[in-house]
């Protein structure tokens, strides 16, 4: 009998049943690109002519693969033919190196000796193996709350795809705005928490491919501007300080990045660009209201604040030194003062504690001074208010007090021990 695959279609059309016996599998059931996939056919039943192999979703003619004669073994290639299809003599269907396009719909069409024909219809999908993709962004540098991300997820492939935050799945606020495709991620008003590695992987049954991480930047701030004191959390806004001691203000902000720091003393800009300022020597003049002001060159917003440093109350310091330390009998000694006030109405020297008795001398603003009842014609006293002893001798030795008496009218006492070496 010489068959051809095209006539006997023709011929048979009207007598077509649908062999809901016949079985089309591929194998392997998910084939990569590339594969050797074989459409597996189960359920032939009788004594079989020839079998016509389609791709297609319907028996026409042009989605003919090959025609196959059983006895002879004779294939015939048909228009949809891709130069990789052969058909076994157990009508089962070998593709190799199957490509993506071949994916689609097979029928195997059967013919017996009674010229009756069974069709039996079969559905592979090839999955390609997919190309690494490739994050798209807009920008990768955005401003908090001002700005919109944008990224995509790019590849050639129509796979599905899938994102990756810091190599975790996306977080649900990100996943919102993703396209309904999946492709698009949309984020208006970005948030610092957002900040990070971004990547989009697609995927099928056969293979995976995750793109390289783009890193992205949220800018913000400055915010919570404060000034501390000397690196530790001590903050407030008055600062005392006592004289002459240093002091460092730390300018501290939330920001990103580090703002620029502009400092100002009494509303005048200082030549200090540091995230700190030194206060090597404090005194009176270094007393006011010191401003730090953060500016954030990306977010282009600036901050503030301020602090009022003041010398303590113990401001004034003052300490008695006798100088020399050990005076030795018959020398002379100075007790001097540190840190005595400048605003010095007058001040006394007493030999023990301050009473009118003890009173050595008195000192008054034009220099002038005052013996007291206790003056022994040996002490001098000076408009820093050193008291100078001559002649030292054992009796010296002893507490001395000192009191002073500010133009405020305030009134400050303090005491020293005088020890005098016996001279040998
Ligand atoms: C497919 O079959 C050909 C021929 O037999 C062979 O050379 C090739 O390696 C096979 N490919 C795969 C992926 O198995
Ligand atoms: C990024 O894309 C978004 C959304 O299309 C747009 O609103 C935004 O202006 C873009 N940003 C930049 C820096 O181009
Ligand atoms: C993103 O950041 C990571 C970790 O800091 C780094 O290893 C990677 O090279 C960065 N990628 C790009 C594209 O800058
Ligand atoms: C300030 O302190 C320094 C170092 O401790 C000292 O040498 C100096 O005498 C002090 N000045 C005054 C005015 O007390
Ligand atoms: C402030 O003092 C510290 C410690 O002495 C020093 O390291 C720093 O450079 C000083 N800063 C300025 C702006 O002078
Ligand atoms: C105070 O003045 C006297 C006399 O001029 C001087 O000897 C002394 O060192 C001074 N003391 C201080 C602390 O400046
Ligand atoms: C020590 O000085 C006091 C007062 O000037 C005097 O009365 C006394 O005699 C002196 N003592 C000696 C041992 O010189």
């Amino acid at each position: 009998m010489a068959l051809t695959g095209y006539s006997w279609l023709l011929l048979s059309a009207t007598i077509l049943h649908v062999g809901a016996e016949i079985s089309i599998t591929p194998e392997p059931a998910q084939p990569a690109e590339g594969d050797n996939v074989t459409l597996v056919v189960r359920g032939l039943a009788g004594e079989l002519l020839a079998y016509n192999w389609y791709a297609g979703p319907t028996l026409s003619v042009s989605y003919l693969v090959a025609s196959y004669i059983v006895s002879t073994g004779d294939e015939t290639p048909g228009p949809a033919h891709t130069g990789r299809e052969a058909v076994r003599p157990d009508a089962s269907l070998d593709i190799q190196g199957v490509l993506p396009r071949h994916s689609g719909t097979y029928i195997l069409q059967t013919l017996n000796r009674q010229l009756q024909t069974e069709v039996g219809y079969g559905h592979m999908q090839v999955y390609e193996i997919l190309a690494q993709p490739v994050v798209v962004a807009n920008s990768t540098e955005l401003v908090e709350r001002r700005d919109t991300l944008r990224l995509a997820c790019s590849s050639p492939s129509p796979a599905e795809a899938r994102w990756f935050f810091n190599g975790e799945a996306l977080p649900v606020a990100l996943r919102l705005g993703l396209s309904p495709d999946g492709r698009v991620l949309t984020r208006h008003g970005i948030r610092r928490e957002e900040a990070g590695a971004y990547q989009c992987e697609v995927w099928n049954p056969v293979s995976v491919s995750r793109s390289e991480r783009i890193n992205l930047t949220v800018y913000y701030g400055p915010e919570r501007v404060a000034i501390l004191q000397d690196s530790t959390t001590r903050t407030g806004c008055t600062i005392k300080v006592d004289f002459n001691t240093s002091l460092t203000l730390w300018c501290v902000s939330r920001s990103c990045p580090e703002p620029e720091y502009v400092w100002a003393f009494n509303g005048q800009a200082l030549k200090n660009s540091h995230d700190h300022l030194n206060i090597s020597s404090m005194t009176a003049a270094q007393e006011g209201t010191y401003t730090c002001i953060a500016k954030n060159a990306k977010t282009l917003l600036s901050g503030s604040a301020s602090v009022v440093v003041k010398l303590s109350a113990a401001a004034v310091a003052m300490m008695i030194v006798p100088m020399p330390a050990k005076p030795m009998e018959g020398q002379d000694v100075t007790l001097t003062v540190q840190g005595y006030p400048k605003d010095l109405l007058v001040y006394a020297w007493y030999r023990g504690p301050a009473s009118e008795p003890n009173r050595l001398l008195s000192q008054l603003p034009s220099g002038n001074w005052i013996a007291g009842p206790a003056h022994t014609g040996r002490e001098v006293g000076f408009a820093n208010c050193s008291l100078l002893v001559q002649k030292l001798n054992l009796t010296d030795a002893g507490r001395y007090t000192l009191k002073t008496v500010t133009l405020q009218g305030k009134t400050e006492t303090l005491e020293v021990e005088l020890q005098v070496a016996l001279l040998e």
